[in-house]
């Protein structure tokens, strides 16, 4: 009975969430929208492999990959597309500035990580996460 209950509330919690989707649509270009799908799935991609990094103790290789594909190095990629692809200028200023300071905060664990200090690199890991939850909770693309 407490098993029935309990999927009945999260089926009836499941359909409450998606009728009263808070989200603010970001409306942009299909050909932009497909852009930032590629390079989100290239993040979480990104993402994975230095939680791997980390935790074999490949720091410096760890802070490369942080640089290179979520730190400011990685920014500005779409930059000689044409508008209509380019995801940055079609988002609201304070979504884009979310982005900005998640490209910092990975520059920052970068940082941290290439010094090879492995209790402040793990301590540095949820910095990598913020932008992209704080990102996701508030803003959605067209379907
Ligand atoms: C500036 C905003 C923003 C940031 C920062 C951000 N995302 Fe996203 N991401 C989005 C939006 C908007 C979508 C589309 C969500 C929707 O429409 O439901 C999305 C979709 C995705 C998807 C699904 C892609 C697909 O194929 O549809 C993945 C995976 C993802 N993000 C991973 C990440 C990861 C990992 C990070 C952090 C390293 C991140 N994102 C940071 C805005 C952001």
């Amino acid at each position: 009975m407490k098993t029935v209950l309990f999927c009945l509330l999260t089926v009836l919690a499941g359909s409450l969430q998606a009728a009263e989707d808070a989200r603010t649509l970001a409306p942009m270009p299909a050909a932009a929208a497909a852009n930032l799908r590629t390079e989100m799935r290239a993040s979480l991609l990104a993402l994975n492999e230095i939680l791997g990094l980390v935790a074999a103790g490949a720091l410096r290789q760890a802070a490369e990959i942080a640089e290179r594909e979520l730190g400011v190095s990685a920014m500005g990629k779409h930059r000689s597309q044409p508008f209509d692809a380019r995801p940055g200028p079609h988002m609201p200023p304070a979504m884009h500035a979310i982005g900005i300071d998640g490209h910092k905060a990975a520059s920052e664990f970068a940082r941290i990580a290439a010094s090879g200090d492995r209790e402040k690199t793990i301590a540095a890991l949820p910095t990598l996460t913020s932008a992209c939850v704080g990102c996701h909770y508030s803003y959605r693309l067209p379907q």
